[in-house]
């Protein structure tokens, strides 16, 4: 870890994800703004070490505002904000053009008019599209099956530019699938209305959802479910500090895939999930989901080799009990 503390601007700080990042950058002492229109991010993931500006990304005044502060000049940007359902994406693409796009484009040129050059950008998984190979590393082919993947390749598109032609250092992360929360019980907000796995099954295991319906049970994997690779949100979270650390001290760019390189299928989740809440989570097969891959799983050796990454806390054990301990109120 370098030594010197950064004045850090983390827009979708209030987010599941952003919030985790912003426990992590004050534990190594940083100093932190987030920036959010709590639209899905909550107050409760604010961190009272950290300000806060109630704001829309689509707000260049607020913006440009946020970026040169009256006081410490801001050193880094961590971008996390965006509308990130891809089946949504596809029936409402003007929106995700706008919010993700548009809202990036106005975020890039307040920095260039701050003169503030090292940004963090959550990219996706969702950049592939259906797997030509696996693992999938940095290098396989980018053609994304929804709109919402679309919008984060293009967004890499734009940073890319923006590097050569305004001296702007990015690390775009394409996460794969995000899950758990923190195992210190920091972060404790609940997305609204999930519909990503792991949220879904802790809803079951409530009793707010009558049953978990599976996506399908006659793909070509082990047990006929589709397989995942699932990474703990605190990993992530490391991740983000660590490639700023190294854009920062190597000037260079980076692109990098943040996953475990292990695939969990539903199945295996739900059981598991069974056991470590003790309620019964029924499930029903469903039909298969449009766009769903059977499997997806990352190679992570970039990250291991340039920044020394390793998940930590992404055994299967960890995602489903630390979810467990925040639905059920720990
Ligand atoms: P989230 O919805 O919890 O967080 C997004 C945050 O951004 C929220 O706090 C929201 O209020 C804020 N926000 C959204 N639009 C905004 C706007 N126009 N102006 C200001 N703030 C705005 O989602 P998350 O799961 O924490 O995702 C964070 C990022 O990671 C997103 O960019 C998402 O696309 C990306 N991502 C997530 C996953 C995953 O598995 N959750 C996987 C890959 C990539
Ligand atoms: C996981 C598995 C489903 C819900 C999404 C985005 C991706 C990235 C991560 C943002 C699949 C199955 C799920 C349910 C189920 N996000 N499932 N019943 O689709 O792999 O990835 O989140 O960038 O871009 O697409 O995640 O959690 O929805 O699904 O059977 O109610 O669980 O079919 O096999 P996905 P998921």
């Amino acid at each position: 870890m370098l030594s010197s503390s950064m004045n850090i601007l983390v827009i979708g700080g209030a987010g599941y994800i952003g919030s985790h990042v912003v426990k992590t950058l004050l534990q190594n002492d940083h100093s932190v703004t987030v920036y959010d229109n709590l639209s899905t991010g909550c107050r409760e993931n604010l961190f009272a070490a950290a300000s806060f500006i109630e704001a829309d990304i689509l707000d260049e005044a607020r913006l440009r505002a946020a970026l040169a502060p009256a006081g410490r000049p801001i050193d880094a940007v961590i971008h996390l904000a965006a509308l990130k359902a891809a089946g949504d994406s596809m029936l409402e693409p003007e929106r995700y053009a706008e919010h993700n796009i548009c809202g990036t484009i106005k975020i890039l040129n307040a920095m260039t008019a701050a003169e503030v050059r090292l940004l963090v950008f959550s990219s996706s998984a969702a950049v592939y599209g259906e797997p030509q190979y696996l693992p999938i590393d940095e290098q396989h082919p980018t053609e994304p099956t929804n709109f919402y993947g679309a919008t984060k390749l293009e967004i890499e598109r734009i940073l890319a530019w923006y590097s050569r032609l305004r001296d702007l250092r990015y690390a775009a992360l394409r996460y794969f699938n995000a899950a758990g929360y923190d195992p210190d019980g920091d972060v404790r907000g609940l997305e609204r209305n999930p519909a990503n796995l792991l949220p879904v099954i802790m809803e079951v295991a409530l009793g707010r959802r009558t049953q978990l319906r599976v996506f399908g049970d006659d793909y070509d994997t082990p047990d006929g479910t589709g397989v995942r690779d699932y990474i703990h949100v605190s990993d992530l979270a490391v991740a983000h500090l660590a490639a700023l650390e190294h854009i920062l001290a190597h000037d260079r760019d980076l692109v990098l895939n943040l996953g475990t390189e292990h695939g969990a299928s539903v199945r295996e989740i739900y059981e598991l999930a069974r056991s470590v809440t003790g309620r019964e989570i029924p499930v029903e097969t469903a039909p298969r989901r449009a766009g769903d891959p059977a499997k997806l799983m990352a190679s992570s050796k970039a990250a291991r080799e340039t920044l020394g990454w390793r998940p930590r806390h992404s055994d299967l054990e960890t995602l489903v009990q630390t979810a467990w301990n925040v639905y059920a109120g720990r």
